[in-house]
C-alpha cells in the first residue's frame, strides 16, 4: 500500500485518484478549490462521468480515498505526490504551467522526506526539468526527490474504463527507484499484464503529445475526405468502414464530424504546432489539422445556413448536442459553441437541449432557451441541428420529430440519423459526407 496525493481535481487527477485508490493505496485528493473539496466531502461529484461516482463511493467507504484543501499537510503525509493540474491554453496556444509551477513551488517547500514527484497533467515536453528544478529551488533542506513523467490517456466519456483497462502505460523516469515505485502503484494492473512502457521524461512527455496530436490528425483527414465525398458524390461512411478494415489504419477515430473539441485535442494541437515551431522543426501536419479542423466547424455554420434558405435572420433552430463528445457535460471547445454563436449572432434564434449538459453551456450562454427533452427543443422549430452523437438522438423517432417541427429541416453533423428515414418523411437534409443524393443503404 502506498500513500499518495493527487493535486488538483478535475477529470483527470479526479479519475485517476479514485482508481488508484481501488488498486489498494491511500489516496488524498487536493485541491486549493475550497468549494470542490466541500462538495467532493458531501459525496457529491463536481463532473459527469460514468462509474466515476460508483468508484468514489466505494473507495471513500473503504476509508482508501479522501480529499483535502490543506494541500501541504497531504504532500507531507505522502511519498507519491501526483501533479494533475490544468494547463490551459495560454498565450499565442502555448500551454499555461502556471498552475503546475505553483504547485511544484509548494512540493519543494513541504518536503520532509523522500519522495516521488510524478507528473500526468500534459506538459510541454521539457518541462520535466523545470519542475525539477522548482522544486530543487524551494527545497531548503535538500531532501532527495526523484521526478517522474506519467502522461494519462484517459477520455472523458470513458475515463474509468479507460483508466483501469489501459493500452499502455507510459512511466518516463530517471533511475530504478523511482520506475519501481511507480510500477508498484500500478500493480494490479501490471498483474493483469499491461505493458509498462519506461521512457526518458522527455520521451514520456513527447509520447503524450505525439500520440493526441496524432488522434486530432487522424480526424481531420477523415473530415476532408469526407468534404471530398460530398463535392464527388461517394459516400464517406463506407469509405471509413473500408480504410478502417485495414489493419496498420484501424477504425478508430476515423469517424467525421463537426470538428473535434474539448479539452484536449484543440490545445494540445496548439501547443504541440507552437514547441514545433519554437525548435525549428514546424509541424506542418499537425498546422494543417488546427486549420483544417476550424473550418470544419464553420462548414457546419455554412451547411445549416444552406439549408434554412441562406440566412439564420428569424429563423428558429434546435440544436441537439452540446457536449463536445457523449457521455459528458464538458462543452469546452465543442463545435455547438461555433453553430450557437453564428446563429444568434445573426438573428436566429436557438433552442438547445443536451442530455447533461445544459448547465455547463449555461455559463457560457445564459440568453439562449433550454429544454429538458429532445421534443421539447424541436416543438415548432424550422430547423434542427445535432452535434452531438448521444445514443438517444441515434434512435430519436423522425416520424415524431417531424409532426413536432414546422418545417422539416435537418443537419446531421454526425451522421447518425439513418438517410433513408430522412428521404421517407421528406426532410430537407444534410450531413457529414454522405452525398445526399447517393443511394445510401
Ligand atoms: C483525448 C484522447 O483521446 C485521450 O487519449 C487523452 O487522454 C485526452 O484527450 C487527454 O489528453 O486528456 P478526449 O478529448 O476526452 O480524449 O475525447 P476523445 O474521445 O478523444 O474526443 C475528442 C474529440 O474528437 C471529440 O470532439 C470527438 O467528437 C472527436 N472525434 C473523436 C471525432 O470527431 N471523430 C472520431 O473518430 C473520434
Amino acid at each position: 500500500m502506498k500513500k499518495i496525493t493527487f493535486i488538483g481535481t478535475g477529470y483527470v487527477g479526479l479519475v485517476s485518484g479514485a482508481a488508484i485508490s481501488d488498486f489498494g493505496h491511500r489516496v488524498i485528493c487536493a485541491d486549493i478549490s475550497k468549494e470542490k473539496i466541500r462538495q467532493l466531502n458531501n459525496g457529491s461529484v463536481p463532473i459527469y462521468e460514468p462509474g466515476l461516482t460508483e468508484l468514489l463511493k466505494k473507495n471513500i467507504n473503504a476509508g482508501r480515498l479522501s480529499f483535502t484543501y490543506d494541500i501541504k499537510k497531504a504532500i507531507r503525509d505522502s511519498e507519491i505526490i501526483f501533479i494533475a493540474v490544468g494547463t490551459p491554453e495560454g498565450k499565442d496556444g502555448k500551454s499555461d504551467i502556471s498552475a503546475v509551477k505553483s504547485v511544484a513551488q509548494v512540493i519543494g517547500e513541504n518536503i520532509n522526506e523522500y519522495k516521488v514527484v510524478c507528473t500526468k497533467s500534459t506538459v510541454p515536453v521539457g518541462t520535466g526539468d523545470l519542475i525539477k528544478s522548482i522544486i530543487t529551488e524551494h527545497n531548503f533542506n535538500n531532501i532527495s526527490f526523484d521526478y517522474v513523467s506519467n502522461p494519462e490517456f484517459l477520455r472523458e466519456g470513458s475515463a474509468v474504463k479507460d483508466f483501469l483497462w489501459p493500452d499502455r502505460i507510459v512511466i518516463g523516469s530517471e533511475n530504478k527507484t523511482s520506475l519501481n515505485i511507480m510500477k508498484e502503484v500500478y500493480d494490479p494492473l501490471y498483474i493483469n499484464d499491461k505493458p509498462i512502457l519506461s521512457t526518458s521524461i522527455t520521451t514520456a512527455e513527447m509520447i503524450k503529445y505525439a500520440a493526441n496530436a496524432f488522434l486530432a490528425l487522424k480526424i481531420s483527414y477523415i473530415n476532408e475526405v469526407a468534404n471530398l465525398c460530398e463535392t464527388l458524390g461517394a459516400d464517406v461512411q463506407d469509405v471509413a468502414k473500408a480504410m478502417g478494415q485495414d489493419g496498420r489504419i484501424s477504425s478508430k477515430f476515423l469517424h467525421p464530424g463537426p470538428g473535434y473539441g474539448g479539452s484536449c485535442f484543440p490545445k494540445d494541437t496548439k501547443a504541440f504546432a507552437k514547441l514545433s515551431k519554437e525548435n525549428g522543426e514546424v509541424m506542418h501536419t499537425i498546422e494543417a489539422s488546427i486549420k483544417s479542423n476550424e473550418n470544419q466547424k464553420i462548414r457546419m455554420v455554412n451547411k445549416m445556413k444552406t439549408l434554412v434558405g441562406g440566412s439564420f435572420k428569424d429563423k428558429k433552430i434546435s440544436i441537439l448536442g452540446l457536449a463536445f463528445k457523449p457521455n459528458t457535460d464538458d462543452v469546452r471547445d465543442s463545435a455547438s459553441i461555433t453553430m450557437i454563436n453564428e446563429i444568434k449572432n445573426n438573428g436566429g434564434l436557438i433552442n438547445a437541449y443536451d442530455p447533461v449538459a445544459n448547465k455547463s453551456m449555461r455559463k457560457i450562454f445564459e440568453e439562449i432557451n433550454y429544454f429538458n427533452s429532445w421534443e421539447e427543443a424541436c416543438k415548432d422549430v424550422d430547423a434542427v441541428a445535432i452535434l452531438t452523437e448521444w445514443n438517444e438522438f441515434r434512435s430519436m423517432s423522425i416520424k415524431r420529430l417531424k409532426q413536432l417541427m414546422s418545417k422539416t429541416i435537418l443537419l446531421d453533423t454526425r451522421n447518425i440519423i439513418d438517410v433513408k428515414k430522412l428521404k421517407e418523411h421528406k426532410f430537407t437534409f444534410d450531413n457529414v459526407g454522405r452525398g445526399i443524393n447517393n443511394n445510401v443503404n
